[in-house]
């Protein structure tokens, strides 16, 4: 074998083989991640796609069935292991990992059992890739994209949730529906939580620059005799009538998914609603990571829009910061007492480090990586 190489091909370089310089690895392979990942491939964003679960089994079937489409793809290598060093040099890395909702189950529900295997695999990917950026899905995307946030130490514009692009695509399509033409072509934006209190902006729902609202001014509201509020209702129970039916729900996400790793990867400055940490937007005061309009480039969030929202819409922008806060307020309380183990074990071996330039891996007891960051002991904190 090695002969016949050897005489098929006369290497000119003999020095170690380039680092992948667009890698994207998706953590979990259930349902959602494998359509995350088919829908990076077909999308050609990646030159190396790697893969990463605690199912062994599963994991290296995904892995050999995606290999053996290979000739019909452009990324020519897709490797897998539970171990995270298969990750590293990863550009994106898409967490998908954790339990789902089952029917009726709502997502803010699955928040504990996803944070503690959050607490497993963010230090990892850090560990591996410092500087990525991390596109987090897993239920619940806000509160968890938040604890990643915490947990990895990265700058907040470099972890990013999926939040309402799913929940706008899903409105846009409906909306488009009705009106008889492509959901390119309708424009609207569901804000806030991705879930039961997100938030349709109506103000801005517009055709070719034809504002709905100015049509049909109670558009969206009780009194609306046209009911065209029913759409945002289908948005929200969506994902819960395709979970009653299939079990899950996998294509949109995965489609949707994709669709950011390409403004990502190719530094396009495309808007997309993302969950973003937003506090002191909209006059929200608490630290809580929800959607508003992005701008996604090869950095990450560079930016937001100030999206002209009338007073209703930033109210119920508010109250969806409140029910994720409510939720978050609880995660710190029942955390503070690792926290403060954390700092009884520090202050005991002299470690307590309180401003912090460079890597620092505080103790593995407590699953807490600073990276590159001044965090101070609230991070700690709300591990
Ligand atoms: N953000 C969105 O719009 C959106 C949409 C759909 C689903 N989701 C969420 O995505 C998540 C995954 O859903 P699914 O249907 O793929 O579930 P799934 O059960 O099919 O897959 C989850 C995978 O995670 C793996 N996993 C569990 N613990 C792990 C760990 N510590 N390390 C690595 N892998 C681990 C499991 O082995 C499994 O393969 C759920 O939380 C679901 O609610 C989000």
């Amino acid at each position: 074998m090695s002969a016949t190489l050897q005489k098929l091909i006369t290497p000119l370089f003999k020095g170690l083989p380039e680092p992948p310089r667009n890698k994207v690895t998706v953590v979990g392979v259930g349902q959602v991640g494998m359509a995350c990942a088919v829908s990076i491939l077909l999308r050609e964003l990646a030159d190396e796609l790697a893969l990463v679960d605690v199912l062994e089994d599963k994991l290296k079937g995904e892995m050999m069935d995606l290999q053996h489409g290979s000739l019909f793809l452009k990324t020519p290598t897709i490797v897998a292991d539970k171990d995270y060093s298969v990750t590293a040099h990863s550009r994106i890395v898409v967490v998908t990992a954790g339990v789902r909702q089952q029917e009726g189950e709502s997502r803010l529900n699955l928040v504990q059992r996803n944070v503690n295997i959050f607490k497993h695999i963010i230090p990892q990917i850090v560990r591996y890739s410092p500087d990525c950026i991390i596109l987090v899905v897993s239920n619940p995307v806000d509160v968890l994209t938040y604890v990643t946030w915490k947990l990895s130490g990265l700058p907040m514009h470099r972890v990013i949730g999926s939040g309402t692009n799913l929940d706008s695509a899903r409105f846009r399509f409906l909306m488009a529906d009705k009106l008889g033409i492509h959901p390119s072509s309708f424009n609207g934006w569901i804000l806030g939580e991705h879930g039961d209190t997100s938030v349709p902006v109506w103000s801005g729902t517009n055709v070719a620059g034809v504002n709905l609202q100015t049509l049909n001014p109670s558009i969206g509201t009780e009194e609306d005799e046209e009911n065209w509020k029913e759409a945002h209702k289908m948005v929200v129970d969506g994902a819960y009538e395709v979970i009653k039916l299939k079990g899950y729900t996998n294509w949109a996400i995965g489609l949707s998914v994709a669709d950011l790793t390409e403004s990502i990867m190719r530094n396009m400055n495309r808007i997309h609603p993302v969950s973003t940490m937003v506090q002191g937007m909209y006059g929200i005061g608490e630290e809580v990571y929800l959607s508003l309009p992005c701008v996604l480039n090869g950095g990450g969030v560079c930016s937001v829009v100030n999206m002209t929202l009338t007073q209703d819409e930033v109210g119920q922008l508010r109250d969806s910061a409140c029910t994720l806060w409510d939720i978050q307020k609880d995660l710190r309380t029942s955390e503070r007492a690792v926290g403060g183990d954390i700092f009884k074990l520090c202050n005991r071996a002299a470690l307590l480090v309180l401003s912090i330039e460079t890597n620092i891996l505080l103790n593995s007891f407590s699953h807490c990586y600073y990276q590159n960051k001044k965090r101070t002991t609230e991070c700690g904190l709300k591990m």
